[in-house]
């Protein structure tokens, strides 16, 4: 009888004192998603992962950003920046326990700026699926958007400034151009603190208040060239790959990814094409949805 009594007295207590502290927030014990898109996404491209979410767990508020679709997902990144983080960082303002950025394709790379470049920006989970984050060099890709270019020759006007007011150019990243890349590139270079500017040090703080880095690719993707640059590997000049933990950018832990790497997790995952990372059920569910706490 009194264990009874002493069970009934902790649910009360339990219940008092976590779900009405919790009611006038939020009613669900999970972070919420904000999910940002890549190029020539649609309005409606990312419901299905968001629904998958919400699904598996009740009462996640999950938000697809609405903006930049179409055509203007050709924006240059940095506008990008500004504007899927004003709608993140009103959601982080809202919800101090912080949120989770699910991020596709080039829209792994805006997310990655905002994370370095807003303080006030607080996201536990950062998954990255399927994006670019060693930049871009492939002929697949540059056709999505460019039907009559081709990768040899793309630099000549991506590396100059009106190539630069397209996304894609801001982070096209030709091993045989690496001085023009370094130079005309508005975006990668700096976002990744090769190019030594007052903010180096704010950039690499902030990505290291990522509680988790989930990278997600894989060898049938297509259209990420090479695929590797999902995991931040990125082609040499003579075009064989080298992997994260070769380069710059890791092994001199420029922005913070060395130090990330035991709260970092890479998937490989084989089968999968470019277009149907956000719609692989054994994708979400495997691959992102545990990570989303
Ligand atoms: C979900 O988040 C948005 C943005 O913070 C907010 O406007 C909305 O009220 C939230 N919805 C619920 C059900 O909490
Ligand atoms: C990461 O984990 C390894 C082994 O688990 C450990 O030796 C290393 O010190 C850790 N690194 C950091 C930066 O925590
Ligand atoms: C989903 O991904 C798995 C790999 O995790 C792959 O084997 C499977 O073929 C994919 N399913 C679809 C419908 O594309």
């Amino acid at each position: 009888m009194g264990f009874r009594c002493v069970t009934v007295v902790c649910l009360l207590y339990f219940f008092v004192t976590n779900v009405s502290s919790k009611i006038p927030k939020s009613t669900s014990v999970y972070k919420p998603v904000v999910i940002v898109h890549g190029i020539w996404d649609k309005k409606t491209s990312l419901d299905f992962m968001a629904d998958r979410i919400r699904q598996a767990h009740p009462g996640t508020n999950v938000t697809v950003v609405d903006l930049l679709h179409g055509t203007s997902s050709l924006a240059p990144m940095w506008d990008q920046v500004e504007a899927f983080g004003a709608v993140a960082r009103q959601i982080s303002m809202e919800n101090p326990e912080g949120i989770h950025l699910l991020c596709y394709s080039q829209g792994g790379l805006v997310c990655r700026g905002m994370i370095e470049t807003f303080p006030d920006l607080n996201v536990a989970t950062f998954v990255s699926l399927s994006s670019p984050q060693g930049g871009q060099y492939g002929d697949s890709f540059l056709r999505l958007i460019f039907h009559k270019a081709v990768k040899k020759t793309v630099h000549r006007i991506f590396y100059t400034s009106p190539g630069q007011r397209y996304s894609v150019a801001n982070y096209w990243n030709d091993p045989h151009h690496q001085a023009g890349y370094i130079k005309s590139s508005k975006y990668l270079p700096y976002i990744d603190n090769i190019i030594p500017t007052a903010r180096n040090n704010d950039y690499k703080i902030n990505f290291l208040r990522l509680k988790k880095l989930i990278l997600i690719g894989g060898p049938d993707d297509g259209v990420i060239t090479p695929w590797q640059s999902s995991h931040f590997g990125f082609f040499t000049e003579d075009e064989s790959v080298e992997n994260m933990e070769n380069r710059d950018v890791y092994t001199q832990d420029l922005f913070g990814l060395k130090s990330l790497q035991n709260k970092t997790k890479i998937y490989t995952i084989d089968g999968v094409y470019h277009h149907e990372w956000h719609q692989n059920v054994s994708v979400i569910d495997n691959c992102i949805i545990p990570h989303l706490d």
